[in-house]
């Protein structure tokens, strides 16, 4: 049984004051929980703060980003092993890093294979453009981003996988729970054919774009969906709660016992 997962990816908001209230917030609000992984991913500042606030409560605590590399010259970068220090979980190819920041599939690889190797958790982001939707290459797209994400990978086990399309995100236009089904099916049967179907079965895939407390229930209730990437959402501690509580509730998990 996969457990859900939800994952609050602060991005470049917040303050020192403002990012500790959030997370006291979260872990104030968090009842007990089994089988739900909560995560947040703060920005590499509000990391340490954060990590002082979350102690001894069972959120796990990412990153949004690293460099593949250890102990070399490279300005304003973060290595992976000075990262895993402080985090279980790393946020990779994010399309805002892909777009702004021109990361390409090889270097989201390398990434990938970095985070791995210093003992984190990567989160895969992957997905498609509207104009790539409208034309029909949805899968193309994904699968050449699985493809390059995930070369000389030896197991995608403990890898998670975020489909976010990114006509979805920031943009109040969510997919549809069947469109995110169809995408984290097709994600599964993808790992499923490069390794084995169990290994397929095993691995978290969540869906990000525009999730909120009123549409969770309609990504949870989808078999291959195990959670979400909230973006705007995680902002707020109420609606990131919110969004727990349905996805709890959606995948019945036990909630506030
Ligand atoms: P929004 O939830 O704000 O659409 O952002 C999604 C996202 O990019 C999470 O990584």
């Amino acid at each position: 049984m996969r457990p859900l997962l939800i994952a609050g990816n602060w991005k470049c908001h917040l303050r020192h004051a403002s990012a500790r209230r959030l997370a006291e917030e979260v872990r104030q609000g968090l009842p007990q929980i089994d089988g739900i992984l909560v995560a947040l991913c703060p920005a590499f500042v509000h990391i340490p703060p954060v990590k002082e606030v979350i102690k001894g409560s069972p959120i796990i605590l990412g990153a949004q980003d690293l460099h593949w590399q250890d102990d070399v010259a490279a300005t304003g970068e973060v290595g992976p092993s000075m990262l895993a220090e402080w985090v279980e979980v790393v946020i990779i190819g994010h399309s805002e890093r892909r777009r702004l920041f021109g990361e390409s599939d090889e270097v989201v690889n390398r990434k990938v294979k970095a985070a791995l190797q210093a003992g984190m958790r990567p989160i895969l982001c992957i997905g498609e453009t509207l104009e790539e939707r409208q034309r029909g290459d949805t899968f193309i797209v994904l699968a050449r981003q699985l493809e390059g994400a995930l070369a000389q990978v030896d197991s995608p086990e403990g890898i998670v996988i975020a489909y976010e399309p990114v006509w979805a995100i920031g943009t109040h236009m969510a997919a549809t729970g069947p469109q995110a089904q169809e995408v984290a099916l097709f994600i599964r049967s993808w790992i499923g054919k490069k390794w084995d179907p169990q290994c397929a079965d095993s691995v978290i895939i969540l869906y990000g774009g525009s999730v909120t407390p009123q549409n969770m229930a309609e990504f949870a209730t989808q078999p291959d969906i195990d959670g979400a990437l909230v973006g705007g959402a995680s902002l707020d501690s109420r609606s990131f709660l919110g969004i727990i509580a349905e996805a709890a509730r959606a995948k019945g998990k036990p909630w506030g016992s």
